[in-house]
């Protein structure tokens, strides 16, 4: 990881500069006995600071599979906690894009040890745990139980909503601190919407905040989510020239009619279809959808990333999987792992009110030498792995990358229980 190395790097220069001053004392100094008793080492943390933290201890709710792998195929049907991680369905199509609930879990359920680099490890006993996962594909239910409020199959997700309330209200642990050390995946815009509002002192994991009130969802609170790239990574991209192998300048493929935010797409079409260099393509997704999309970011220099129906989707870890450097116009948009990651690196970023300036996106794209762009390239192609959802989890994966962010918040949940247990006032003071 870049910042703990950083962080160890400084250590070392300090520590060093410490050594060379007291070799200066005790060279430069005749009276040496007066000063050395009073110049003591500097207290900075040891070297074996630079080492990994041990893995977060996760308690993971034994839910019955209704609830998490028996949405998922007709396969995995019957009663009781799963006990093994089934595959994921090769076919999935576009909902692979909220999975991060899947991953997560199957996390979890790697062996004993787990694999090198694991971030977060599951206890089987309750009291040792740091947090609790509640592991309900409230994304998935959301995708396949009806997919708006009049369907009566929708009915079905409200359902599953509802027992799981009830199940975290039954939960000793849960009433202990509120909920506040409860992990709960919410990726899906609409994930949990009958009930959400209830679990709100959870950590949840989110794509961003378009949907949710602030007594919902926050940066502090909460984590965020990348969404699972639905095109394929690309695994042997070492062209000779890869700025001349990308012959398509600025690559757009995907609905225009959105709602919210969205509607910036309709105007970029306009400005933007037809002109030299660029392809922008309405379509809907589907899985042929996916194939062309494959195509068209792996050859193309830039990947545009408008706002969808909310501020960031799925798109976006597209182009990274694809090595195509994002063009992101969505003025709202949150990141995942902002604090290790600084997306400049490798994107661009425009307001919505500079990409609809008459060919000012365009001019500027148009004048980015190569040099420019093959450094962004290649920080993407550095950068690319911590997107990546697999099972078995890899060091530094997306799944390990989440767990990390769940960890840095626990001081944050361990002061307002503490806080809040002593409070004799209503909280004064958010
Ligand atoms: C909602 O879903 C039902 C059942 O799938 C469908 O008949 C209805 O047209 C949908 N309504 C809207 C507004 O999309
Ligand atoms: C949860 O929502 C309620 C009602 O809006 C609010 O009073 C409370 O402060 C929220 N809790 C947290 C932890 O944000």
């Amino acid at each position: 990881m870049e910042f703990p190395r950083m962080l160890c790097k400084s250590q070392i220069t300090i520590i060093t500069l410490s050594v060379v001053i007291l070799l200066y004392l005790f060279f430069e100094t005749l009276d040496l006995k007066s000063h050395l008793p009073i110049f003591t080492f500097p207290n900075y943390p040891s070297l074996s600071a630079c080492a990994r933290p041990p893995p977060l201890r996760v308690y993971m709710y034994d839910l019955d599979r209704r609830f998490n792998f028996g949405m998922m195929n007709a396969g995995i049907s019957g009663g009781g906690p799963p006990s093994e991680v089934p595959p994921f369905p090769e076919r999935s199509g576009i909902k692979r894009q909220h999975s991060m609930e899947y991953w997560m879990m199957a996390s979890l359920m790697y062996g004993a040890g787990g694999v090198e680099g694991m971030e977060a490890v599951r206890v089987s006993v309750p009291e040792e745990a740091e947090v609790f996962f509640v592991p309900f594909f409230s994304s998935l239910s959301v995708n396949i139980h009806g997919r708006n409020m009049t369907d009566p199959a929708t009915e079905e997700d409200r359902k599953l909503q509802f027992d799981i309330l009830e199940f975290l209200r039954n939960s000793k642990y849960y009433q202990r601190s509120g909920g506040r050390d409860h992990v709960i995946p919410m990726q899906h815009p609409n994930a949990f919407r009958f009930y959400r509002d209830q679990v709100n002192a959870s950590i949840l994991i989110v794509v961003d905040f378009g949907r949710y009130p602030r007594s919902l969802s926050s940066l502090s609170k909460d984590v965020v989510t990348p969404y699972v790239h639905v095109v394929d990574s690309f695994l042997d991209d070492d062209p000779a020239d890869p700025f001349e192998s990308r012959t398509t300048l600025l690559f757009f493929r995907g609905g225009t009619i959105r709602k919210a935010g969205g509607v910036v797409r309709l105007q970029l079409a306009k400005i933007l279809t037809g002109k030299e260099g660029v392809h922008f393509e309405h379509s809907t997704a589907s899985g042929e959808g996916i194939r062309a999309s494959t195509e068209g970011m792996h050859s193309s220099k830039f990947c545009l990333h408008p706002a969808g129906d909310t501020p960031s989707s799925c798109r976006l870890f597209d182009a990274i999987a694809s090595h195509c450097v994002p063009v992101i116009v969505s003025d709202y948009i949150e990141l995942p792992f902002e604090d290790q990651i600084d997306y400049r690196s490798f994107s661009l970023f425009f307001s919505v009110e500079e990409a609809l300036r008459p060919d000012y996106l365009l001019g500027h794209l148009r004048q980015i030498k190569k040099e420019r762009w093959l450094e962004k390239w290649n920080a993407l192609k550095n950068v690319a792995h911590h997107f990546e959802f697999q099972y078995p989890p890899k060091k530094d994966d997306a799944i390990n990358m989440l767990w990390r962010q769940v960890r840095n918040k626990l001081p944050t949940i361990r002061r307002a229980m503490h806080r809040d247990r002593r409070l004799k006032v209503s909280d004064w003071w958010r």
